[in-house]
């Protein structure tokens, strides 16, 4: 498996582009938006030039990484000699849903079809392709370069064989790979969204301040930032649609997003991404600054 095509060059599509690339895959990055793919190459280099600068990689692998990847605003052209896809698209079932009929038709047979989708049903998009035992859930976790997880979801009829091919895979990649089952939320958000949610909900009561939050769980839970800049990192609306998953999946009250969050993304406020979210970041510079921080951890 040489060839690796990657749906959506965002936040996640650009971090996997990267680490494929930078593992010596040849990677066909597609995005329907010319300008997602230039930015997208942006924070690749980006992130490449700080690793030069903490000596974790020389300027040749660099040059070599950044030769490895290729844009498409066609998914049809990106993924003609693919032996994985792995879609990072936005998180919307119908989008989701209309991708991965595109990719059945337009995929050498052979291809594995993966998506890095946060909550939704790896059974439900395997439904709508001819090889649903070829579809699986391979979700990394942000930032990709960094993080030592992948969440690997099988479908209720992922076979074994790719199974085995996709965890090994992962750990070529340098990363540990998990096995889970097809169920709302997988094992990560499933435990993730709920403290994040209870974390506005707390908010919300007016019992503490966004940063008194953030602080207890940083310093007494040991947790690497809090809960409320995590959701911020990982973006208000992506958090909010996890949460609506798990909660119509389950049909659980206990999973209903917190009403703050519900406005928070109506009024624009996703994080980091818009700049502005439980926290400010609207200079360049802060973002930054609090980016820096984590990839340190
Ligand atoms: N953000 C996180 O922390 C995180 C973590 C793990 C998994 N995920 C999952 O990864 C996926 C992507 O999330 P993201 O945060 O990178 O989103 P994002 O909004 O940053 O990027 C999504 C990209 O998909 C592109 N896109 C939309 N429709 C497309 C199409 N038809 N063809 C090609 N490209 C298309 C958009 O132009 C955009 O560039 C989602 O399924 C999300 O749930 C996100």
């Amino acid at each position: 498996m040489k060839n690796i095509a990657v749906i959506g060059a965002g936040t996640m599509g650009n971090g996997i582009a990267h680490t494929f690339a930078q593992n010596g895959f040849k990677v066909q990055l597609i995005d329907i938006s010319k300008q997602a793919l230039t930015n997208g190459i942006a924070t690749i280099t980006k992130n490449l030039d700080r690793m030069i600068v903490k000596e974790k990689i020389s300027e040749t692998d660099k040059i070599n990484t950044l030769n490895n990847i290729s844009t498409y605003t066609s998914i049809k052209e990106g993924v003609e000699y693919a032996g994985l896809v792995v879609e990072a698209a936005t998180e919307n079932i119908d989008l989701k849903l209309s991708i991965f009929k595109t990719l059945n038709d337009a995929c050498p047979n052979d291809t594995i079809l993966a998506s890095n989708t946060s909550s939704i049903s790896i059974t439900q998009i395997g439904a709508v392709t001819d090889r649903p035992e070829m579809v699986i859930g391979m979700h990394f976790m942000n930032p990709v370069p960094i993080m030592k997880l992948v969440e690997i979801i099988r479908g209720y009829n992922t076979s074994d064989e790719v199974t085995t091919t996709i965890m090994e895979l992962s750990k070529k990649l340098g990363k540990i790979p998990v096995e889970v089952n097809d169920y709302p939320g997988f094992v990560a958000n499933r435990i993730l969204m709920p403290m994040i949610n209870e974390s506005i909900e707390t908010l919300y009561n007016g019992v503490a301040g966004v940063s008194e939050i953030d602080t207890v769980m940083k310093l007494g839970m040991a947790h690497p930032m809090g809960p409320l800049q995590l959701a911020d990192f990982i973006g208000l609306d992506v958090c909010l649609s996890i949460l609506n998953v798990m909660y119509d999946g389950f049909k659980n009250p206990k999973y209903a997003p917190c009403p703050l969050l519900v406005n928070m993304v109506r009024a624009g406020k996703l994080g980091v991404k818009s700049g502005e979210g439980f926290y400010n970041y609207s200079e360049n510079k802060k973002a930054e600054k609090v980016a820096n921080q984590f990839s340190q951890k």
